[in-house]
């Protein structure tokens, strides 16, 4: 497969195939099945996802975004001594999924990555609108083991209480963006 093969990533739809997504983990594929769809109409998250060109309805990959507010003295020290404030906004990557066909292993795209820099592009977008300070992700180590440097390798941190739970803040996020050209470097 080639990126040529891949619809540009775009917003759920219940024509979407949900029920034949399997990434390996349970909660995962099942978030994807029950409660993607009911969430975003509630409008309680996004969810965002990669399909094929040949076949628009199958999803290769999907991840979603909500909000969420978190104590700033969970935060190294040195970054939470400068802002100010115990609570602020952040945005969170609620799921990140790639279909068991098109992982790793299998595939060497990395549509993982592509996903994560996506939903990096989203955060960034919406926060010009409503200020977010943050990329917070649960990192979830399931069947598939324990997908932290996945995170890591992108410039994630790991808050100071719970190492499951990693943080991007948004200039780096801008940085990664800006490399990636993005996003311009006026805005
Ligand atoms: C984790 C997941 C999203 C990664 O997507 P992927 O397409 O398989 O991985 P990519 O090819 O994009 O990997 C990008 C980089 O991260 C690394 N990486 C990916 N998954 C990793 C893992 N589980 N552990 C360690 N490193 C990992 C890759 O080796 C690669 O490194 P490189 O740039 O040095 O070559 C995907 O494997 C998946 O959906 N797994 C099951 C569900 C899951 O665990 N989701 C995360 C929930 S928090």
């Amino acid at each position: 497969m080639e990126f040529a093969d891949l619809r540009p990533i775009e917003p759920i739809t219940r024509e979407h195939d949900r029920k034949a997504f399997t990434s390996g983990v349970k909660n995962l594929d099942s978030y994807l099945r029950d409660r993607a769809i009911s969430d975003t109409e509630k409008n309680l998250s996004r969810v965002f996802v990669l399909t094929l060109k040949e076949k628009p309805n199958t999803i290769v990959g999907y991840y979603s975004l909500s909000s969420l507010q978190i104590p700033t003295d969970r935060l190294p020290e040195a970054l939470s001594k400068k802002l100010n404030y115990k609570i602020v906004g952040t945005t969170l990557l609620g799921k990140l999924a790639v279909g068991e066909e098109w992982q790793r292993e299998k595939c060497k795209l990395k549509l993982g990555e592509h996903l994560l820099l996506h939903a990096m592009l989203s955060t960034w977008i919406a926060a010009q609108s409503v200020a977010s300070w943050a990329l917070v992700v649960d990192v979830l180590a399931a069947e598939k083991g324990d997908p932290t440097d996945f995170y890591v390798k992108k410039g994630f941190l790991a808050f100071q209480d719970n190492a499951a739970r990693l943080f991007l803040p948004m200039s780096t996020i801008e940085d990664v963006l800006r490399k990636a050209d993005l996003i311009g470097t006026i805005r």
